[in-house]
C-alpha cells in the first residue's frame, strides 16, 4: 500500500499510521474497514476518498465472522465488488473477500511452519481455507493434503493451487474428521479455533512420531494452564506455545506445537 496515501488518509482521520493499519486492512486492491463503529459522518463519501487515494477497486466494511466455516460478514461501501489477489512472499492468493476470510496476521506463523518443515515430509492441513498454510508449505515438502469443507473456500484453494503451480498440494473437499487414510502424516496443521475437538481424530492420521500445530484462543493469563494441560497428555512428548496475534482485548490467538509419539 502506498505510504503517502496512508499519511493523507490518517491525517484526515486524525489518527496515527499505526492506528490506521489496525483499523483498515488492504487485501489486493480492496480495503476492509475493521473499525467497530460506523462513521458518524458520510461513510460513502469517505470511502470514495479512500478509493481515489489508494487507487482501489472497492471499500468494504467488516462486521464479523460467522460459524465454523468462518464466513465473513462484509458489505460493500464503495467501488465494485470483485475477486482480489493478494501477493505475499511471491505467492498469490486469490479470493472473494465477501465469501472467504484471509488472515493477514498469520503471516509470521506461515514463515515459522514452512521453515521448520523438511522436504521428505507428508503434511496434512485439516482446515486449509484458501491455502494460506498449504501453498507455501507445498513448495517445501513432498506432499500436502489440504482439506476444506466450505465450497467457496475450496474453490479458491483449487484456483490458488493452479495460480501458483503448487504441484505437491492435493486438495480434498469435505470434513477433515472423516478421512479414511491412517498413519500417513509427519505433520498436521490444525488452523481452526475449535481444533482441540479434532485432536483425537488427528492422531489417527499421524505417523507413529510426528508434529501437530494446534491453533486455539487463550486468555492472556491462561498460557501456563494450557501448556500444562497439553503436557499431561500421554501421547505428547514436548509442547511449545506461541502467540500468533492478539484476537480481542482479553484473548490471543495461540498455537501449540505438539511433538507426538503414539503408542
Ligand atoms: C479459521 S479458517 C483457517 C484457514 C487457514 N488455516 C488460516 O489459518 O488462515 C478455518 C477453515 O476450516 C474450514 N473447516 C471448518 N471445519 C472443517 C472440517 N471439519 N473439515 C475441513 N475444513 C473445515 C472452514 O471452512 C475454514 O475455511
Amino acid at each position: 500500500m502506498r505510504n503517502d496515501a496512508v499519511s493523507v488518509i490518517s491525517r484526515k482521520l486524525g489518527i496515527s499510521k499505526g492506528q490506521f493499519h489496525q483499523n483498515y486492512e488492504a487485501i489486493g486492491r480492496s480495503i476492509i474497514i475493521r473499525e467497530e463503529e460506523e462513521f458518524s459522518n458520510d461513510e460513502g463519501s469517505f470511502s470514495r476518498l479512500m478509493l481515489s487515494s489508494f487507487k482501489l477497486w472497492a471499500v468494504y466494511r467488516y462486521t464479523g465472522i460467522r460459524g465454523n466455516r468462518r464466513v465473513p460478514s462484509i458489505k460493500l461501501v464503495s467501488g465494485i465488488h470483485t475477486e482480489v489477489v493478494q501477493r505475499e512472499d511471491g505467492i498469490l492468493y486469490m479470493m472473494d473477500p465477501q465469501k472467504v476470510m484471509f488472515s493477514k496476521g498469520n503471516k509470521k506463523e506461515r514463515h515459522i511452519l514452512t521453515e521448520e518443515a523438511d522436504k521428505e515430509e507428508t503434511v496434512l492441513d485439516m482446515f486449509a481455507g484458501i491455502g494460506y498454510f498449504s501453498i507455501p508449505m507445498s513448495f517445501k515438502v513432498k506432499r500436502v493434503y489440504s482439506c476444506e469443507i466450505n465450497p467457496d473456500s475450496f474453490h479458491y484453494l483449487i484456483m490458488n493451487k493452479k495460480l501458483n503451480g503448487a504441484r505437491a498440494l492435493v486438495p480434498i473437499f469435505g470434513d477433515s474428521s472423516r478421512l479414511e487414510m491412517r498413519d500417513f502424516a509427519n505433520r498436521i496443521i490444525m488452523g481452526h479455533f475449535e481444533s482441540d475437538r479434532y485432536l483425537q481424530r488427528a492422531l489417527t492420521y499421524l505417523k507413529k512420531r510426528g508434529k501437530i500445530h494446534l491453533h486455539r484462543l487463550s486468555k492472556r493469563d491462561e498460557y501456563r494452564d494450557i501448556l500444562e494441560e497439553y503436557e499431561s497428555y500421554p501421547f505428547v512428548s514436548k509442547v511449545k506455545i506461541r502467540k500468533v496475534k492478539s484476537y480481542s482485548p482479553s484473548h490471543d490467538h495461540i498455537v501449540l506445537d505438539l511433538d507426538v509419539i503414539k503408542n
